[in-house]
């Protein structure tokens, strides 16, 4: 099981709820009402924070499709999702492969699938949605996933929404001299291939899927979704600031000069001084009428 990948996706799920554009949100929701059951595809799902985010705010009855390359997320998903259910009174029942979340206002069906969506040549994971999603993803696929993305959700004619796109800026107070050399070295990883498509749109993918979806007629809005992370998000600030020096190092840079900075900055945290905030961009994109 991926222990780690599952902390890190429950670490930074609250702060991603807090982040996400209550505006967009509303915006999909409101097209997407009268529609039921709604029928959804979640990419790269996770242990399912998109789902439970969106599924309060959707019409009553929803069928979900969530799909992931990685099996232990996914295997977690049901057990997070029941407990972040009892604590808002609704009845989640799991069985194989999903669950079922059942409330006065909301009866939604949760089907899992292990895939990688590295190709996006899956045509039938598309078919017959009203909304696509995807939280924290589209800044690890390549310019032309995000086309085929496009391409796709338009044959569906489904609504589409990305949140939390990382978009390259961010600021750490107290600042460290080295702070904007570790981010252009971040970004630069951020184009390396992580398996989607090729080379990582990173920070440029906000931006790129505005227009491919403008390009193939959707209606596209976009807001800030910045993470904006104090003292009371000391564990999320320690695994960003651990993460990006990883991703500094890979890109070869003096280990040492890394070393130090990580370690003023963790220092930072550990005195509760520490604040960073992190660029993102949500971005929904309704269909053209028929
Ligand atoms: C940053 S996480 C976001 C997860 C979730 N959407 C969330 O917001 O918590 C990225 C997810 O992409 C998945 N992923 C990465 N490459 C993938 C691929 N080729 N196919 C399917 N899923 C993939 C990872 O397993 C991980 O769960």
């Amino acid at each position: 099981m991926d222990d780690a990948l599952s902390r890190w996706l429950q670490l930074r799920e609250p702060a991603d709820a807090v982040a996400r554009s209550e505006r967009l949100t509303r915006i999909i929701a409101d097209a997407l009402a009268g529609t039921e059951p709604v029928r959804v595809l979640d990419l790269a799902t996770g242990t399912g924070a998109n789902l439970r985010y969106l599924a309060p705010h959707l019409p009553r009855l929803q069928h979900w499709l969530v799909v992931d390359r990685d099996p232990a997320v996914l295997a977690r998903l049901p057990a997070l999702t029941s407990s972040w259910g009892a604590a808002r009174q609704y009845d989640v029942r799991t069985h194989v492969n999903g669950c079922g979340i059942r409330g006065e206002r909301l009866e939604c069906h949760v089907e899992t699938r292990q895939l990688d969506l590295g190709s996006l040549t899956d045509d039938e994971i598309f078919a017959g949605r009203h909304l696509v999603t995807a939280s924290a993803l589209l800044d690890l696929v390549s310019q032309h996933w995000l086309s085929e993305l496009a391409a796709r959700s338009r044959a569906a004619r489904a609504a589409a929404l990305f949140t939390i796109t990382y978009n390259g800026w961010s600021c750490c107070s107290p600042s460290e001299p080295e702070d904007d050399v570790i981010r252009d070295l971040l970004n630069r990883h951020q184009h390396t291939d992580k398996g989607l498509g090729g080379a990582a749109a990173g920070p440029d993918a906000a931006e790129c899927v505005v227009r491919c979806f403008s390009d193939a007629g959707y209606r596209v809005g976009t807001d800030p979704s910045d993470w904006s992370l104090g003292s009371a998000e000391h564990e999320l600030q320690r695994r960003l600031i651990e993460g990006w020096a990883e991703a500094a190092t890979e890109m070869r840079a003096d280990p040492s000069t890394i070393a130090g900075w990580r370690d003023r900055r963790i220092a930072h945290v550990d005195a509760g001084r520490s604040r960073i905030v992190v660029g993102h961009l949500d971005v929904a994109a309704l269909a053209p009428r028929r």
